[in-house]
């Protein structure tokens, strides 16, 4: 459970020139990975501040966000349909969304396993699993790590993405996996570089009728 100050922390990061830069970067990408989706989950939505720019930009879009903090949860904006549950466990109906996205979310999950075949069952025939993950090769990554107040180090349950990624190829037929989002001297770049890039993104389709 957070306390107040660690949920403080948190949205201050996302206040800051910095972490704004960050949400528009991750905005503008999963934006363009998602258009054509209607029905979108984002499990582990945390503030959902992602969540409500999309929605922002596409007004037509449902978009759902779950998370299992009511503390991170309770932040968010009414503006988006927000549940309160577990990942491990869904509480929707089987073939209920277009697209289910995590962002730098799976890797705080304990039972991610059980999420990534919760998310095959929500997601329609060819529905789109998006997983932006922190890259643990990343040198923000790495500082992040290093400092033992720091939220990642504190939360984050799993640190190989590759197996993460194994896990998901079992369930999904993968599309694409990339790294994105540079990060140098507190500045984002574009750069692909695994070293710089601080997510590492899978992209992966249900297989479908
Ligand atoms: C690093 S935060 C990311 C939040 C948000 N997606 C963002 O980008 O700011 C990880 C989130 O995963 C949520 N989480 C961890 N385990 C979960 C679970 N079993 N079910 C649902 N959410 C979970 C945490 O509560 C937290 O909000």
């Amino acid at each position: 459970m957070l306390n107040k100050n660690e949920i403080e922390k948190y949205l201050k990061f996302y206040n800051s020139e910095f972490g704004k830069e960050v949400l528009k970067e991750e905005a503008k990408f999963v934006e363009s990975k998602l258009k054509n989706c209607k029905n979108v989950l984002s499990v582990g939505c945390g503030p959902a501040l992602l969540e409500v720019r999309l929605s922002q930009i596409h007004p037509e879009m449902n978009i759902t966000g779950l998370d299992n903090s009511k503390e991170m949860i309770v932040q968010a904006s009414k503006s988006i349909h927000l549940e309160y549950g577990g990942a491990q466990h869904l509480k929707f109906d089987d073939n209920s969304f277009d697209a289910v996205l995590y962002v730098t979310s799976i890797e705080f999950i304990k039972e991610y396993k059980k999420a990534v075949k919760e998310t095959n069952r929500v997601l329609k025939p060819k529905g789109k699993i998006l997983v932006l993950m922190l890259n643990p090769k990343s040198n923000y990554f790495k500082n992040e790590y290093m400092d033992r107040n720091s939220y990642i180090w504190k939360n984050i349950k799993h640190t190989n993405v590759e197996e993460i990624k194994e896990f998901i190829s079992k369930y999904f037929f993968i599309e694409n996996e990339e790294y994105f989002l540079g990060i140098k001297k507190g500045e984002t770049i574009a750069s692909k570089n695994p070293g710089l890039a601080s997510l590492y993104v899978v992209e992966g389709k249900k297989h479908g009728e």
